[in-house]
């Protein structure tokens, strides 16, 4: 059971009034998304909320929501996503993300694309004014030509490390593919020419930027909950 985090929980909780019944709703993977699908299970199950049909991001997130009971769906079954609610690992001032150390970015990507609407839920460790600045950008490649790949984003990034498991195996994500976790001096200069430069490279399959996408982030703080919305 992980500890409880009051900041990720308000988030989580203040998310939850986006939610309205008979929304196709998308999500998302991570601790605080974790918090999200519990409290949105609650009220699922008290009929609080009805007719939901939910895309999740991961396979960990899926089982979390079918215990719960929500009705799940998968996105080829759908044509837009109402509201997704995720996560993320930084949130640079123009709502800009890395998202993924939670293991599922080619997922939440992919489903995030199609989304009306994109509330990230965070807690203020994760607001930075560069991307990069604060941690590793995860970048998922193909087993195949791993090593060749991790070379070459060495020359991409200050350091470049191939995501390990205690017992030293990749980890393998839920689309079979490994995580690279790449780090950079000072942050991101350019977040655009790097996506473009890292999903151009063969054997990359998807990496954690997560640009113009998010229409607004919850950020929780001992003070309050703040709203931070795109364009605003
Ligand atoms: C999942 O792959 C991630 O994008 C998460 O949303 C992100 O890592 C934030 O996770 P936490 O809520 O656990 O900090």
């Amino acid at each position: 059971m992980p500890d409880f985090n009051p900041l990720k929980h308000a988030a989580a909780g203040a998310a939850l009034a986006s939610v309205q019944d008979g929304m196709i709703l998308g999500l998302g993977s991570g601790s605080t998304t974790h918090i999200f699908i519990d409290l949105l299970g609650a009220k699922v199950q008290d009929g609080e909320l009805r007719d939901l049909l939910c895309v999740p991001t991961s396979e960990f997130s899926a089982q979390q929501a079918r215990q719960w009971g929500i009705s799940l769906t998968s996105l080829d079954e759908v044509d837009h996503l109402d509201l997704v609610v995720d996560g993320a690992d930084e949130v640079d001032p123009q709502l800009n993300l890395i998202k993924g150390l939670g293991k599922a970015l080619l997922r939440e990507k992919l489903v995030e694309v199609h989304a009306r609407r994109l509330v990230i839920i965070v807690d203020e460790s994760k607001l930075v004014q560069r991307l990069g600045q604060r941690g590793p950008l995860p970048v998922e490649i193909t087993p195949f030509g791993a090593q060749a790949t991790l070379r070459w984003l060495r020359g991409v990034a200050t350091r470049a490390e191939l995501w390990r498991l205690e017992d030293g195996s990749p980890l393998v994500t839920d689309n079979g593919n490994y995580y690279v976790r790449c780090w950079f001096d000072g942050g991101i200069e350019q977040p655009e020419a790097l996506a473009q430069r890292l999903n151009a490279w063969p054997g990359v399959v998807e990496n954690g930027l997560f640009l113009h996408m998010a229409t607004e982030v919850v950020v929780a703080s001992p003070t309050g909950i703040q709203l931070l919305e795109r364009g605003s």
